[in-house]
């Protein structure tokens, strides 16, 4: 059975066993080498293969004892780094003799791509290198020593943390134990284990031969890790570039594990990404993007240095952000801080030239593209439009900023229907629409993402000089909260951004219900002196929004005085409501 639509197969033999090997896309393009992990077969890379043959040569093959390889006779001795190194240069020599080939290696198969990109018998074979949890187990070997050897209480809270994420490790060293598991229950309850684990559809993990591959696949373990963890090479310095993706939700590695992989990795790009173990199940598109995105920058000779340099690159580099309302202020902030961390940035605001402007200024910043889209967000059907168009032509988006919003100031009495109704249109319905239509595919595509929905500080804090506002912004932190409950599940995270006075142009748009066009423009003048002399600049709210995505913030008040105020309104409510009732400073 093959999961690999499409792929030619071949047999390569070597060392005494015939390794499965699949071949997906053209030859002739730059090949990719993908290497499964334990206790997988070729197949787990099934989804990213199938996102990566158009571009690539894509090969795939069975470890031996895994899959339709064979196994090594005895066992024992059988899985030793070395052989798996003979293995894939016999793999690499029949599919690609005359061209230095990117890896790819998942948990084990990344072990083990460790060991192809640090020997020297590799040396010129190998482009790139691209690992996702699976560490060297000499890297590992000098991290334990160097914890062992100058024990700071940081350093002993590290080791005990992966110390007890690798009990299963001391479980498959012992004889026997792990065989009589996996052929028996384990084996039949692990898919069902994992699915649930990484929330996989029911057919996200295919297993064609788990018992057996499982079982024979403890001597991976066996065969390498006490021996190497105990006597690390101290020249396993990578002769390849390597980009280094770290689920953060990891069950089995800590991050902290990669914390001096620096010294032995001349050119490393690190990307993080909130998800569990199995990303090439959980999140194909992620590492299909980000895989694509750096084969083709070595295959180009583009020096990584020209990468963005902005914060939070390692997990926003390529990931595809859609702001509202990012003609202005706090929109066009968050689209710069997004492209400066290598974001990919759709500008969408319903003024067409300031969207383009801040599509320009996202190029610049690092953005390695960047679209101005104009739409007016209280319109269903110009956000259907939007929808359809973005989905069909730049992807599905990993973090939507649901942030246009207009200000509306007056008296309860003095705001009339239409009133009403503007700023409601805008400020909430604006943020249903987002979150309905890019939200749902988002949830549709199944593979997590984050949506940011700009409420602020009027959400939490009632005020006689801005009902109409207010409640709209109340609306919004609600429907952020109840969003956050329903989409838990689905690795999609939700945020309220709360920031009080932000000095930007929405005093000069905002609206005063109630007096005459001279008047409100005297109104809009002093309260753009006063967002003025606070000084807040849309720079810091941005910041504070890609750090909310980041650690995945539930409500996040911005500037002292809505932190203050959101403190007041949880544990001293009645000064609230006194400050509510004074008269409004405008
Ligand atoms: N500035 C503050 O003090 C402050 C405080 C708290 C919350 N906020 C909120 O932050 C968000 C951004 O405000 P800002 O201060 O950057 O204002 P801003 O006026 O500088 O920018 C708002 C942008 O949204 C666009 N926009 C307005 N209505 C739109 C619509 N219907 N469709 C598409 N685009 C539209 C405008 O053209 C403008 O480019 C708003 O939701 C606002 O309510 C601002």
């Amino acid at each position: 059975m093959t999961l690999l639509k499409g792929a030619r197969e071949r047999q390569v033999h070597t060392g005494g066993v015939e390794l499965c090997v699949a071949e997906l896309g053209d030859a002739a393009r730059p090949t990719l080498v993908l290497v499964h992990g334990y206790p997988d077969s070729k197949e787990v890379w099934s989804e990213v293969a199938a996102r990566l043959a158009d571009r690539f040569h894509v090969v795939l093959y069975d470890v031996r004892g895994h899959g339709r390889s064979t196994a090594p006779k005895p066992l024992r001795g059988g899985f030793t780094l070395e052989k798996l190194t003979d293995d894939f240069l016999a793999v690499i020599d029949a599919v690609s003799p005359g061209r230095p080939v990117h890896v790819v290696g998942h948990d084990w198969g990344s072990v083990q791509s460790w060991e192809f990109a640090t020997v020297k018998r590799t040396e010129g074979r190998i482009a790139s290198f691209t690992s996702m949890s699976g560490p060297s187990l000499d890297h590992f070997g000098h991290w334990i020593d160097r914890r062992l050897k100058r024990p700071t209480p940081r350093r002993v809270g590290q080791l005990l943390g992966q110390g007890a994420k690798s009990w299963y490790v001391y479980l498959l060293h012992t004889p026997v134990l792990p065989e009589l598991a996996w052929r028996g229950p384990l084996g039949k309850l692990w898919p069902g284990i994992l699915r649930r684990a990484e929330k996989l559809p029911a057919d996200g993990y295919p297993t064609p031969s788990l018992p057996t591959d499982a079982a024979r696949g403890a001597w991976l373990y066996r065969d390498n890790v006490r021996a190497r963890l105990r006597r690390p090479r101290t020249d396993a310095h990578a002769h390849a570039p390597v980009q280094l993706i770290t689920p953060l939700g990891d069950a089995f590695l800590s991050e902290k594990l990669y914390d001096d992989l620096e010294q032995w990795v001349p050119q490393l790009t690190r990307r993080t990404l909130p998800a569990k173990h199995w990303i090439p199940r959980s999140r194909p598109d992620q590492l299909a993007s980000w895989i694509t995105d750096f084969v083709t920058s070595v295959e180009d000779g583009r020096s990584q240095a020209v990468q963005p340099t902005g914060k939070y690159t390692d997990r926003f580099g390529g990931q595809l952000v859609l702001v509202t309302g990012a003609g202005s202020g706090i929109g066009r902030a968050t689209a710069c801080a997004f492209a400066g961390a290598g974001a990919r940035v759709v500008a969408v605001d319903r003024d067409a030239e300031a969207a383009a402007r801040t599509a320009e200024l996202s190029r610049r910043l690092g953005a390695p593209e960047a679209w101005a889209e104009t739409a007016d967000v209280s319109d269903e059907q110009a956000m259907e439009k939007l929808a359809d168009k973005v989905a069909a032509e730049y992807g599905v988006v990993d973090v939507l900023v649901n942030n246009a919003g207009i200000g509306l100031g007056g008296s309860f009495f003095d705001t009339t229907p239409e009133d009403w109704k503007k700023v409601l249109d805008v400020n909430l319905w604006g943020v249903i629409h987002g979150c309905r239509l890019f939200g749902k595919q988002m949830a549709e595509r199944g593979q997590g993402g984050h949506i940011v929905n700009t409420a602020s500080a009027a959400a939490y804090q009632p005020s006689r000089a801005l009902p109409a506002y207010s409640t709209s912004k109340a609306a919004v932190l609600m429907l952020s909260e109840c969003l956050r409950a329903e989409l838990a599940g689905r690795g999609i995270g939700v945020s309220a951004i709360c920031p009080g006075f932000v000095n930007t142009n929405i005093t000069s748009t905002a609206r005063f219900a109630g007096v005459d066009a001279d008047e409100e423009k005297r109104r809009q003048k002093r309260a753009a002196r006063l967002y003025g002399l606070r000084n807040y600049p849309p720079e810091k709210v941005a910041d504070a929004i890609l750090r909310a995505v980041v650690r995945n913030e539930a409500v996040v008040p911005v500037t002292a005085e809505a932190r203050g105020t959101r403190l007041l309104s949880r544990f001293a409510p009645r000064a609230l409501r006194a400050i509510a009732r004074l008269e409004p400073p405008l």
